[in-house]
């Protein structure tokens, strides 16, 4: 499910079994398959709809946080719908201060990364943050950096993750919001999406360009990565 190809080992990597429905994933960061840096366990429960799979938007995002390293070490992150949270994770091992949210009524996926930040040594911040929703912890995010990989799956989501988004970009002035998603529409809804919100697409680019062959190959589908800033042209 991870990678689409229904055998949970996105990265080529081992899984474990460590019950019916639970494995654990692992996934290398290196600058080249045989020199790996690191690598991030990951607890995937494959009974859920949703939030406890390494959905393919993760694992390009998470490269891209690793290949953009030197903008990264000893940043304020937050990861928005963080799921399974291995972008968040991987900013967390290059020294982030990062703080990982999903849907506060997601009981289980919260739990989850918090046990995968332990599992991994790391000392994330776990918040339950509903996207358009205003409570007291949100006040107290000044992110330089807003992660989000599949999180523009449903329309009817767009306007409150948007509000969530350009709420964290005014209250943290310099911030930027990097997301991966499928692209389904060309570049229609990301124009569309900054129009709205008076924001700026900075960067577009195709998922695939940035991944290593080893990783590239399996994943499927188009995937686009985007940075969002405020507009400043507007102000
Ligand atoms: C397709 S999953 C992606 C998970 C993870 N980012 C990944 O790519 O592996 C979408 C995530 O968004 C979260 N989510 C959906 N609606 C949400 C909302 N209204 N507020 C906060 N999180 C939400 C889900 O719980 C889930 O973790």
């Amino acid at each position: 499910m991870a990678d689409g190809d229904g055998d949970g080992d996105d990265d080529g990597e081992s899984v474990d079994k460590t019950t019916s429905m639970k494995t654990v994933s692992r996934h290398f960061f290196g600058d080249g398959p045989d020199e790996p840096a690191f690598s991030i366990s990951i607890i995937e429960n494959m009974k859920e709809d949703y939030g406890l799979f390494v959905w393919p938007c993760s694992v390009v995002l998470a490269e891209y946080v690793w290949q953009q390293r030197s903008r990264f070490v000893g940043a304020n992150v937050v990861e928005l719908g963080a799921g399974t949270s291995l972008p968040g994770l991987v900013a967390a091992r290059l020294g982030c201060d990062v703080t990982l949210t999903d849907d506060a009524i997601r009981l289980e996926v919260l739990d989850n990364m918090k046990k995968v930040s332990q599992l991994n040594n790391l000392s994330c911040k776990v918040m339950g943050l509903s996207w358009g929703v205003w409570d007291e912890p949100i006040f107290s995010l000044y992110p330089q950096f807003i992660l989000g990989a599949d999180v523009l799956y449903e329309t009817s989501a767009f306007d409150d993750l948007f509000a969530t988004v350009s709420f964290l970009l005014q209250n943290s002035p310099g911030s930027v919001f990097i997301t991966t998603y499928h692209n389904r529409s060309g570049h229609h809804l990301i124009e569309f999406l900054m129009v709205k919100w008076g924001l700026k697409c900075r960067k577009l680019l195709d998922g695939f360009s940035i991944m290593p062959s080893s990783k590239a190959s399996k994943i499927s589908g188009s995937i686009q990565l985007a940075e969002i800033a405020l507009n400043m042209d507007k102000a």
